[in-house]
Parts: C-alpha cells; sequence; structure tokens
C-alpha cells in the first residue's frame, strides 16, 4: 500500500501485484480536482482494439497530432529510432515487420530510410489514419490488419529481417503467444527491437497515475498494471522463443521540459532493447 500526498490531499494507492489486480481508491469526499479529463474518453473496460476504435473516433487525428494523447509517441519515436538505428546498423533494404503499428509513427520513419515494411494491428481506425497518411508522405507501407497472437498464421514465417514491437507489448491479450509469434516472423539471425513499461511501482505512478489520473495527458484506462512486462520476464519469454536478449536501455524524460527523451540505466519504468533470433 502506498501513500501519496497530492495538493495536499492524501490519496491511497492499493497495489495488489500479487493478486494481479490494481484498485485506485480515491476518497470522494476530499476530492477536489478532476479524475476525468473533459476532452478525452474514459477507455476502462474496453477491449485493446475497442479502446483505439474509441479513441480515434472521438479524437480525429489524434495519431498524427502534436498535442494530445500521442504527442509523447512521437517524443519517444526519436529516441527509439536513433537507438534501433545504431544497434541495428541502420534499415535501408531490410524487410520489417512494425507490430501493433497504430497510426505508423515508427513505420513511416523506417520507411523513409529505406526500409520494406509492413505494419500489422487490430485497430481499424488506427489502420486507416495510417495508409491515410502514409499517402500523403508518399511512402508505400504495407497495412494489414492482425493482431500479434496470431502472427505467422498468414504466410509470414521466416520473412523479417527485422521485427519491431514498440509501446504494444503491454497491450497484448496474450503476451506468450505473441512472443513465440514474433519469433515465427523473424528470419533466422533477424532482429527484434522493442520498448515496453515495467510492472514496478514507479511504473505504475509514472505511466498510469501521473499520466491518466493527474496529469491527465492520456485517457484513463489506457494502460492496464497488470500487462506491464518486468525485464526478467521478457528476457526469459524471449529465451523461450530461441530469441538471445543483447541489450536493454531504461527510457527517461531529460528533465529539461521539452519532452525529448533520453536513455539510461534505469529499467524501473520504461525500457527498450533488442534481441537476436538466433535459429
Ligand atoms: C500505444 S499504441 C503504440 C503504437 C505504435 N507501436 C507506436 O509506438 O507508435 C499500441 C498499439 O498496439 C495495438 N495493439 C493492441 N493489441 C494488439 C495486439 N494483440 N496485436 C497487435 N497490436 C495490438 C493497438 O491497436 C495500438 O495501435
Amino acid at each position: 500500500m502506498v501513500e501519496v500526498g497530492l495538493r495536499g490531499e492524501p490519496i491511497t494507492l492499493v497495489l495488489w501485484e500479487e493478486f494481479g489486480t490494481t484498485t485506485l481508491h480515491h476518497p470522494p469526499h476530499r476530492r477536489r480536482f478532476p479524475i476525468v479529463s473533459d476532452h478525452l474518453p474514459r477507455l476502462g473496460g474496453l477491449s485493446e482494439p475497442e479502446k483505439y476504435e474509441r479513441l480515434v473516433e472521438r479524437v480525429p487525428g489524434v495519431w498524427w497530432s502534436d498535442t494530445g494523447p500521442f504527442a509523447g509517441l512521437h517524443e519517444l519515436n526519436q529516441v527509439r529510432v536513433e537507438y534501433f538505428r545504431h544497434v541495428f546498423g541502420g534499415f535501408g533494404g531490410k524487410r520489417v515487420l512494425d507490430v501493433g503499428c497504430g497510426g505508423g509513427i515508427l513505420a513511416e520513419t523506417l520507411a523513409a530510410e529505406g526500409a520494406t515494411v509492413t505494419g500489422i494491428d487490430p485497430s481499424e481506425k488506427s489502420l486507416a489514419a495510417a495508409r491515410q497518411h502514409a499517402k500523403r508522405s508518399g511512402l508505400a507501407i504495407d497495412y494489414r490488419r492482425g493482431t500479434a497472437e496470431d502472427l505467422g498464421g498468414g504466410g509470414l514465417e521466416g520473412t523479417f529481417d527485422l521485427v519491431f514491437a514498440v509501446d504494444v507489448l503491454e497491450h497484448v491479450d496474450d503476451f506468450d503467444r505473441t512472443v513465440a509469434g514474433i519469433a515465427r516472423v523473424l528470419a533466422p539471425g533477424g532482429g527484434l527491437g522493442f520498448l515496453t513499461h515495467n510492472r514496478t511501482i514507479a511504473g505504475f505512478l509514472q505511466v498510469i497515475w501521473e499520466e491518466e489520473y493527474v496529469r491527465h495527458t492520456m485517457p484513463e484506462g489506457f494502460h492496464d498494471f497488470r500487462r506491464f512486462i518486468t525485464p526478467d520476464e521478457l528476457t526469459e519469454r524471449l529465451g523461450r522463443n530461441d530469441m538471445v536478449l543483447q541489450e536493454m536501455k531504461g527510457v527517461a524524460r531529460a528533465g529539461d521540459g521539452s519532452g525529448r527523451r533520453v536513455l539510461t540505466d534505469d529499467l524501473t519504468v520504461t525500457y527498450l532493447g533488442w534481441a537476436l533470433r538466433t535459429r
């Protein structure tokens, strides 16, 4: 149990990690700040694809806007692309899969740098936004509807030099099937680039509590703490599926108010990294 003082009001957070549930208690008589953002829909209780359908419906242009819930993804994109470009020696000429591509933020950068890109996502409205934006950008990207869990069932086995799963592993319904699916579509010797959130109290406070309930930069219910993944869990699942972890780095805000992200050695909140498929 964690006691958090906020604007002078004590809020009690009860994290029942061992039982797999997270409960927020806001003493109602003491609530003096808005708990629900007035411009973002509440997403709690919806399935993952429904969350994105609802968000795109209610906030048109959300994927490519400089403001709003996905502005942070654009900020993150700079540091993650720089990192992946370095560890994979560039993207040019490579066959790349962007799993859970959403509106195509990463997919477009990869395509612009010469990769042949396929993007898959279960959210039809996000894919529509991605296709429309790629057309305007003059980029040819093969966007397909599908889930990470079902990868490898559509003739894509062993197809890709690189697979990216950024900001998506903590959203999938079945983490084990997702990692197995990624392994199936990677060519032997191919690389996986990932970015996800750690299931720690710091991860909860920063990614869920602060973003969804205090600053309201993300809709309430966007993240499910139970789906956050520890570095050990990820390393173990990769190993079980013939993928060997090469490196992990923490991702943090620069601290200069710019929104710029920097890499650190602290994996307690958000972390990225890469793995190689051994066979
Ligand atoms: C936070 S967004 C990240 C989008 C994109 N990867 C990026 O970083 O710009 C998460 C995306 O994962 C997708 N998603 C959710 N469940 C999924 C699943 N089971 N398989 C593949 N994608 C999924 C959502 O539809 C959404 O587009």
